[in-house]
């Protein structure tokens, strides 16, 4: 039996999330999962650096650091499984984002979390840099998890979306008709915006369970000056980051809207991510959207993205036989296998890249 592990941290920035599994065709065993958050400090330099403000030492230091929290997490879930590290097939590690700008005239994208740490600490060969290919494909190096949401979780003759609830939101469409092309890409910001303002507003990193969001009402001036962001009537394939939707946006919006509360525009942000999603999504008649990502379990907006989304079912990954937390990191498990059998692991039609590619370096243990 191969094992293989996944680590995953998002624009959230809230920490890693590490899964230990095997594939068994179509069957994921999951056999341990563990979380390292990042300390309180790391997450600050990495949000600094994140929006351009840093110098190339403090590039390198949280390069070192993160890496170190990744061997981290990697050497937990071993732990936690009980299995001999030599056991273990290989890691497949997404890295921190820091930037991602995949339109300019120089493309690129940057994942720190230094891999040979993590094949050091731990012994384990370690599959890293998964997005730099496709960008120098011409694709967007994002969202790479539709080639596993298609290997995993199509059904031929049912029509199903996958919702990824991250700092930013993501999509893929599974087409009832499993021969047609997939497409996936970012609807706009989820979490990222929120937790922003929640921790600028209340000092606290997120909205637990929404709670604040529902003390506030929509604005819906506001909600109509978001939506006039351009980024959300652009045709896929695209993808986005912090380097757009972050505070300052979000500031700059605020200056003709300077009397609403705080909960207000806690609220009016939730909202732009149910409405912003449910418009990108191709509902059609009799389609299921499986959720999954740390915003599942924001109360509030569950509750508006089924209002949003209606009647296109809302149901958990859960359903398909994976936890909502765990689905992005066992992406990065699944495609550390394929680069290593010599795979491709990027769907063209959804990144726009000119081909399919193998993605990754690989660090042997
Ligand atoms: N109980 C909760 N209530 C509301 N939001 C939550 C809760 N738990 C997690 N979240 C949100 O989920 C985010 C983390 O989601 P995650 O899927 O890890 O995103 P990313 O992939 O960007 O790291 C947190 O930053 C927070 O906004
Ligand atoms: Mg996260």
């Amino acid at each position: 039996m191969k094992t293989w592990i996944g680590l995953m941290s998002g624009t959230s920035m809230d920490g890693i999330d590490a899964i230990l599994v095997s594939f068994e065709d179509r069957y994921i065993r999951v056999h341990a999962t563990h979380t390292t958050d990042y300390p309180s400090d790391i997450r600050q330099r990495l949000a600094s650096l994140s929006q351009n403000r840093g110098t190339p030492d403090d590039l390198g230091e949280l390069d070192h650091a993160t890496g170190s929290l990744f061997a981290l997490a990697a050497a937990s879930v071993i732990e936690k499984a009980g299995f001999p590290p030599a056991s273990i097939t290989a890691i497949g590690s997404h890295g921190q984002t820091l930037r991602h700008q995949p339109d300019g005239s120089k493309p690129f994208s940057i994942q720190i979390g230094d891999p040979n740490l993590i094949a050091e600490h731990t012994g384990v060969t370690t599959v890293a840099d998964f997005r730099r290919r496709d960008l120098a494909a011409g694709g967007q190096g994002a969202p790479l998890v539709p080639a596993f949401h298609k290997a995993f979780f199509s059904a031929d003759g049912e029509d199903r979306c996958i919702l990824n609830l991250g700092g930013i939101a993501n999509i893929t469409h599974l087409p009832a008709d499993n021969s047609a092309p997939v497409t996936g890409f970012d609807t706009g910001p989820s979490n990222a915006l929120m937790d922003a303002w929640c921790l600028d507003q209340t000092g606290k990193a997120y909205d637990k369970d929404g709670a604040w969001a529902d003390e506030g009402v929509v604005d819906q001036d506001l909600l109509g000056d978001m939506l006039s962001e351009a980024y959300f009537s652009r045709q896929p394939p695209k993808s986005t980051g912090t380097e757009k939707f972050n505070l300052e946006w979000l500031k700059v919006l605020l200056n003709r809207h300077p009397d609403l509360s705080g909960a207000d525009v806690q609220r009016t942000l939730l909202e732009l991510t149910a409405v912003t999603v449910a418009q990108q999504i191709p509902h059609s008649p009799g389609m299921t959207i499986f959720v999954c990502g740390g915003g599942t379990r924001n109360r509030v907006l569950m509750r508006e993205l089924h209002r949003t989304c209606s009647p296109s079912r809302i149901a958990s990954t859960a359903e398909l036989g994976l936890d909502p937390q765990w689905v992005e990191p066992t992406a990065f498990a699944w495609l550390a296998s394929r680069t290593l059998s010599g795979q491709s692991g990027n769907l063209p039609e959804v990144t726009g890249a000119s081909g399919e590619r193998i993605l990754g370096a690989v660090y042997y243990a």
